[in-house]
Parts: C-alpha cells; sequence; structure tokens
C-alpha cells in the first residue's frame, strides 16, 4: 500500500513527498500543504463510473453501504479493515424546482445535493470516516479539531461511536450554534473553549496537536479531502453519471471547493469523465477573505506560483485592523481559509468564480430551500443566494444544470430559524437585526390564537 499511496507537496515546484503514516500535513521541504497522491498505474482503477453500481448489490458490507467508501478504489489508501465508516454519505441528490423558480433558473435544471443527512448532520462526515481511518491506521489515541460546530460533531460522532479515540475539540466563544454545541457535549468530546474565534482556535489547536502528538482532523489533514470527493462521485451517479454545468458551495475553510476539483481532475486524468463542470464558491460577506482575494485582488493559482506575498499583505492588514469574521452563517465565519491554496487550483483546474452573500441574502435563500422541503443550515443556504446572484449576473444560464451543495441540516441552527420566522420584533431585533439584518421576504409566522375551538377554526380557515 505504501508505494501505492503517499502524500505529495500541492505546489509542483516543489512536489516533496511524505509518507502515508506522516501525520504532520505539512510539507517536510516547503511547508506547504500536501495531497494524496496515487501510483495509478499499479492500481486497479475502474474502466467506467457505471462500475460502482455493483457495489449496491453488496450492501450488507460495510464497506459498499458507505456512500464514501463504495467508491473507495478513487482513494485506495486505507487497507480494508482499518476503514471507520459509521454509514455516512447516504445523502440524496434531489431536484428542486421551487428553489430554481427562486433563483430564476429553468425547472428541471436545478437539483440539490443534501448533505445534512449524514449521521452528524453535516458533510463533514464524509471527510472524517476517511481521516479517521487514517487516525487508526497510525494508532492514534486522541483526535483534535478546531471547530465551527459541524466538524467537531462529525468527530465526536466518530469517537463514540467506535470508542476508538477521545475527540478534543476548541471551539471559539460564542460562535457556535447550539445544535452542535450539544451534539459534542452529548456525545463526549471534551469540549476546550478559547477566548477567540475560529481563526484563533486553528492556530492553537495545530500548536497543540503537534506539541502532544494528537491526530489533527481539520481540513488541512488531506486524508479527509479524499473522502469528501465523494460528494462529487454520488452527484455524478444521481446524474446518472452525466456531469453537471455547475457546483455551487459554500466556501469557509475551503476544504470542499479543494475535494471537488480534485476529484474531477483525477476523474478527467483517469479517463472516467471527458470534461470538468464550473465551481463557484459562495462565501458570506462578513467572512469573504476568498471573494476578496480571488475577485478583487485578482490572486490565481499560476501553476503553483500564485501570489503569496500578495494574500500575505491581505492578512496582515486584515489583522492590523482587527478585522474578525461576522456572519450568522457561523460555519463559515472563517477570515483565514487553510485550504486557500488547494481551493484556487481547483477553480484554475474547473473555471471556478467566487461570489459573496449578504446574511440577509443567505437567510432567504435558506428560507426558500427550507420551503421546497429540504431544510439547511444558514451557511448552506449561501450556495443558493450565490446562485441567485449568478444567473442575475448571467454567469449561470437558466437552462444549465447545477447542483447547488447543502452542507448541514435545518436543526443544525435551530436559533437563526427561529429568529428569522419570528413574530417578536424584539427577538428579531436581538438575533438578527443586531447583526445587520434589516428584513426577510419570507417569514413564516406562528399564528397566536386563544384557546378556544371556534377562533381556531376560525384561524386555520384563514390562513390554510
Ligand atoms: N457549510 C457548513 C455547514 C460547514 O460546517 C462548513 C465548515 C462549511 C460549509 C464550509 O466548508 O470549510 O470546506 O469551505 N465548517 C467547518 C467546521 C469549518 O468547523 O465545522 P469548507
Amino acid at each position: 500500500m505504501a508505494d501505492l499511496a503517499f502524500q505529495r507537496c500541492i505546489d509542483p515546484r516543489c512536489g516533496a513527498t511524505a509518507d502515508l503514516s506522516d501525520t504532520s500535513f505539512r510539507c517536510p521541504k516547503c511547508g506547504g500543504l500536501l495531497d494524496l497522491a496515487y501510483d495509478w498505474d499499479r492500481l486497479p482503477v475502474p474502466k467506467t463510473l457505471r462500475e460502482f453500481e455493483a457495489a449496491w448489490a453488496n450492501r450488507s458490507d460495510p464497506l459498499d453501504f458507505s456512500g464514501v467508501w463504495r467508491f473507495r478504489r478513487l482513494f485506495p489508501f486505507a487497507p480494508p479493515d482499518k476503514v471507520m465508516t459509521v454509514g455516512e454519505g447516504q445523502t440524496l441528490c434531489q431536484r428542486a424546482d421551487h428553489v430554481a423558480a427562486y433563483a430564476g433558473m429553468n425547472p428541471g435544471c436545478l437539483y440539490l445535493q443534501y448533505e445534512g443527512m449524514n449521521p452528524s448532520g453535516s458533510f463533514k462526515d464524509n471527510g472524517m470516516t476517511a481521516a479517521f481511518t487514517h487516525a487508526r491506521m497510525v494508532n492514534a489515541r486522541r483526535a483534535a479539531c478546531a471547530s465551527t460546530g459541524n466538524t467537531s460533531a462529525s468527530l465526536a460522532v466518530y469517537c463514540s461511536v467506535t470508542q476508538l479515540m477521545r475527540a478534543v475539540i476548541f471551539i471559539g466563544s460564542g460562535k457556535i450554534s447550539y445544535g452542535k454545541l450539544s451534539q459534542a457535549l452529548d456525545y463526549g468530546a471534551l469540549t476546550v473553549q478559547i477566548a477567540g474565534d475560529f481563526d484563533d482556535a486553528l492556530r492553537r489547536v495545530q500548536e497543540v496537536s503537534s506539541r502532544l502528538g494528537i491526530y489533527l482532523v481539520n481540513s488541512v489533514n488531506p486524508f479527509r479531502l479524499e473522502g469528501q470527493k465523494t460528494i462529487m462521485l454520488r452527484i455524478l451517479e444521481a446524474l446518472r453519471w452525466e456531469v453537471p454545468d455547475w457546483i455551487v458551495v459554500p466556501g469557509g475553510n475551503l476544504g470542499n471547493v479543494s475535494a471537488f476539483g480534485k476529484a474531477f481532475a483525477e476523474l478527467r486524468d483517469l479517463g472516467l469523465i471527458d470534461r470538468a463542470p464550473r465551481l463557484a464558491v459562495v462565501n458570506a460577506a462578513g467572512a469573504n477573505t476568498f471573494y476578496q482575494l480571488y475577485e478583487k485582488q485578482g490572486v490565481r493559482w499560476n501553476g503553483g506560483a500564485y501570489d503569496a506575498p500578495k494574500v500575505d499583505r491581505y492578512m496582515t492588514a486584515m489583522d492590523a485592523a482587527n478585522l474578525r469574521a461576522d456572519t450568522l452563517a457561523s460555519a463559515i465565519e472563517i477570515n483565514r481559509p487553510v485550504n486557500l491554496p488547494k481551493a484556487l487550483r481547483a477553480l484554475e483546474r474547473c473555471g471556478g468564480v467566487v461570489r459573496e452573500a449578504t446574511d440577509a441574502e443567505i437567510l432567504d435563500a435558506k428560507a426558500t430551500v427550507g420551503a421546497g422541503g429540504l431544510g439547511c443550515e444558514p451557511a448552506s443556504g449561501a450556495s443558493v443566494a450565490g446562485l441567485l446572484k449568478l444567473v442575475k449576473e448571467g454567469v449561470i444560464a437558466p437552462s444549465d444544470r447545477v447542483v447547488c451543495i447543502l452542507t448541514g441540516h435545518v436543526l443544525k441552527d435551530p436559533d437563526a430559524t427561529v429568529a428569522y420566522h419570528t413574530a417578536d420584533p424584539a427577538h428579531f431585533a436581538e438575533k438578527l437585526g443586531k447583526r445587520g439584518v434589516k428584513r426577510v421576504q419570507f417569514a413564516n409566522r406562528a399564528v397566536q390564537v386563544p384557546n378556544d375551538l371556534a377562533e381556531i377554526v376560525k384561524a386555520i380557515e384563514l390562513y390554510a
């Protein structure tokens, strides 16, 4: 296995490699990010993507039941007996005409990839199963992450279900929604709340992990991104192996977009698809580093030679001005995305664009998604908010085939949802108004009625 799969620096000008068992997740030569790389010539690569359909007949095997591991031939780093699966990746790619109409798309052209159906309620399980498997391969006893809530919930699930490792999670104070915090606490993770935000927590967890030798599962961990590639494989499968025109995804730490770009580049290199879809990343306007750098400052991957000094200057200026990420979409409240170089590479490979959406736009899009049947958390709504903009701008045509990724379940952040729909102005002002949301378009207010049968009947006849 070892020489068939290895870690490699993403900068083609460096190209240094690291052993599969290396858990520093930094290039040993230049300190850059690492990728998983495979010697495909010596591995049993499928001839067509249809070959994966056979796994469905073998669903009693947990590896074939998993919506991640049944594609394992496309990320062959783990011996099957080391794989840790909790049945992740049984998710849905749903045609969504109601949301299509909202975004100005034609009926039948928009699909929502609903990753909230994962065991921990977000897309993170796709990556966590892969990282957790690697952690097991290197005999880790403790695993850590900094998190805006979903990575921690996912890690906590894998630790509690398998009882193999102790979860140590770092969160910023007041920066995590209750749905997610309650998961970490209930699943028994050691929860370290630091005085700071996600960007602070991520810096600290990297220091602490290397000092204490704790396995790190944030998305700097390239094994996680291997698992996240399978979100794209399931979309292709749902579309009967036809490549859509666009994938639209919210951007936080930029792990997803990096994984998606890698998936399509590999599928193309292996001759399994003939073209890649285009990628659109949507930042929250209050955490828009990637939008600023890519769209406003023109930073491009440039074959690895991206303008790193410009990125550094941007980050330094941000720190000097004490500009902290600030959005109600707390999952993507991140100003220093660790996967920025990988995301630049993904956009170069797939002809990508980046947009930003305000909290009000995100919450309206989220409510539309909910009213269309599949609820999601605020960050996920960013993908639909971004789609609306791209259709208005004419970048995406109403007849294009588009898949928006719904990254997390509606129950992750009930506070945001209830505040959006509240009939109480004080509640609205406290939760949303204070954060800059003045008006929402699709509030579905509860109807207040006296405890009286006739009044209740009257209200129902009036409204329904
Ligand atoms: N959507 C949700 C629901 C998320 O939880 C996250 C990231 C993202 C989108 C952004 O994804 O980082 O791949 O660009 N949440 C992380 C966490 C940071 O700690 O749970 P990305």
